[in-house]
């Protein structure tokens, strides 16, 4: 897919203020500093589009953002950044699953996962949340430049071997880095198909 165009719509602090408009929803979701803005940079090729930050908690509200005038990439905030007060955490944990369970035109998840950990509570119970809700998802692992092979292997199998506990299927995975734009047209080319069916369906 060709990025033709990226711009920012707009800043909500609820789901209930998120922009209408009746076209395809791509949303990116994971812990704080997993790299959501920053993989939104990459795949819109804008280095700025998203506000990244090495401190973790950077976004803290649901940013949409359209791409090509079609279809709406969206970056919402992180969850489990442990220094902010247990009130914020649930805060941002009430706004991220009220988003998920209403948003109606949500097409796709992209659930992020940093590479260099093995599974992880909080990513473990939010698959779970996701696999009960009835938005299809896909699994992002982000930052591959920052990990070795053979630890990036080892992640990789744990990570499939306790989901395939829970589940009977995978859902579709991706290798990504933003830095160096790794899976970015596998990303971009499942969009792509997805949005084609779509208006197939429709048409
Ligand atoms: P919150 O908004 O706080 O939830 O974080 P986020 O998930 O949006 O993360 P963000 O994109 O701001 O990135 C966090 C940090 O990780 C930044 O310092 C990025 O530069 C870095 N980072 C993100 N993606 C990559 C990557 O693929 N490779 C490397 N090496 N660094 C990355
Ligand atoms: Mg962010």
């Amino acid at each position: 897919m060709i990025i033709k165009s990226a711009e920012f719509v707009k800043s909500s602090s609820k789901w209930q203020d998120s922009p209408e408009g009746d076209i395809p929803e791509y949303a990116f979701i994971g812990r704080s500093n997993v790299g959501k803005s920053s993989l939104i940079n990459a795949l819109t090729l804008r280095n700025s589009l998203a506000k990244t930050s090495s401190t973790p908690g950077k976004t803290q509200l649901i940013n949409h953002f359209i791409i090509n005038k079609e279809w709406f990439l969206t970056d919402l905030p992180g969850y489990g950044y442990a220094k902010v007060s247990k009130t914020e955490r649930e805060k941002f944990s009430k706004l991220i699953t009220s988003y998920i369970k209403n948003r109606e035109s949500l097409t796709n998840l992209f659930m992020l996962i940093d590479s260099r950990h093995e599974p992880l509570k909080n990513d473990l119970e939010f698959i779970q949340f996701l696999g009960e809700s009835a938005v299809p998802f896909s699994l992002v692992f982000t930052k591959v430049d920052k990990v070795n092979q053979k630890d990036f292997n080892h992640n990789q199998k744990e990570y499939r071997k306790v989901l395939l506990q829970q589940w009977e299927d995978l859902p579709p995975i991706f290798i990504t880095s933003s830095t160096q734009k790794i899976g970015r047209e596998e990303l971009l080319s499942y969009i792509q198909d997805i949005n084609f069916n779509l208006k197939k369906n429709i048409v």
